[in-house]
């Protein structure tokens, strides 16, 4: 009868609405490969926080440091597959999706810092957060962790010193490059295999921040650690179209701004651990520092800067202009 049909479909809308009352939130999962204590773990940590806080129990963050979701090897691919919605690889390890980030592989490129950041806010810096958009990834910003320093088992002071010697490098053709020109030999592992690799002597060295020397105890399987400063690990923080676009606009609106805070303090996180790991490396005395003198630092420019000109036509030569001007 026509009650009954009204009663059914009564009870269907009510039926609907309390589901949507009780409804699960949605998990929005953020992998990442470094440990907790570091600008990446922090930064995630607060993204987390923020976005919890903001939309109560209509989204959750959970997070998953240290490689134990996804890794180096998996973790973009994941990210296509919407199995994790939000990742923060290396600069170094988009290869695969596009070439235009290679610039910030480039060694002895950026002077500081500072110079990193006025080159990721320019306009050149901002395009390239769309440069993997065709291939379904979008940038949503970029998070510092720091420069790069080496460490070995012998003492790294001229660019001979790493003659021969292997280095576990992240899986960038520029950084195998870099290693190529001082006649070393680049092995690309993922980062976490990379202690045991050094503890078990199967390879000689590394490149890496003093955040990650430290938080991942580098430093107690190497015996020395060169100050170089020659090359950049920062980040870009990635989430996939499918993901982003499927959101509705007020609730990813939210999470940007969420997401931006995060990264800000993400990035003060790393400005301060940078100096604070230094010193809690050197306070330990398990590796010793190698201090280079301008002459013996300038052997390694000279070493390494044709680099540049391989990579150039790949990466665009206004590109590197742009990036250069930012050290002004
Ligand atoms: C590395 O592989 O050495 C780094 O990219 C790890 C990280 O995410 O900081």
């Amino acid at each position: 009868s026509l009650k009954t049909v009204a009663k059914v479909s009564a009870l269907t809308t009510a039926l609907i609405s309390s589901v949507n009352a009780f409804a699960e939130p949605i998990e929005i999962k953020f992998s990442h490969v470094v440990a907790e204590n570091t600008p990446k773990g922090q930064m995630a940590l607060k993204f987390k926080e923020l976005v919890e806080q903001r939309l109560p129990g209509e989204y959750t963050v959970s997070v998953f440091p240290s490689s134990q979701l996804f890794g180096d090897n998996n973790e973009l691919a994941a990210l296509l597959l919407n199995d994790v919605q939000i990742v923060a690889p290396s600069l170094s390890k988009f290869e695969r999706y596009t070439k235009k980030l290679q610039i910030f592989d480039l060694p002895f490129l950026f002077e500081d810092m500072e110079a990193v950041d006025k080159f990721q806010q320019s306009e050149s810096g901002q395009k390239l957060l769309n440069s993997m958009n065709r291939k379904g990834i979008v940038g949503l910003g970029y998070l510092h962790n720091g420069m790069k320093q080496f460490s070995a088992n012998e003492p790294l002071t001229l660019p001979q010193d790493a003659n021969g010697k292997k280095f576990r490098i992240m899986a960038s053709d520029v950084i195998a490059a870099q290693f190529d020109a001082v006649k070393a030999i680049p092995v690309k592992k993922p980062f976490s295999e990379v202690f045991t690799l050094l503890q078990t002597r199967a390879i000689d060295g590394q490149e890496n921040t003093w955040s990650n020397i430290y938080s991942m105890k580098f430093y107690e399987v190497q015996s020395h650690i060169t100050e170089s400063n020659h090359g950049l690990l920062d980040y870009m923080v990635v989430t996939s179209n499918t993901f982003w676009k499927g959101l509705p606009k007020d609730k990813r609106d939210i999470i940007k701004k969420s997401l931006d805070e995060a990264i800000a303090l993400g990035n003060q996180i790393a400005a301060q651990k940078d100096s604070e790991d230094k010193q809690a490396i050197l306070d330990s005395k398990r590796s010793q520092l190698v201090t280079l003198s301008a002459e013996q630092r300038q052997q390694w420019v000279n070493a390494m800067k044709p680099v540049w000109a391989k990579f150039e036509d790949q990466i665009g030569k206004d590109m590197i202009d742009a990036a250069q001007q930012s050290n002004k």
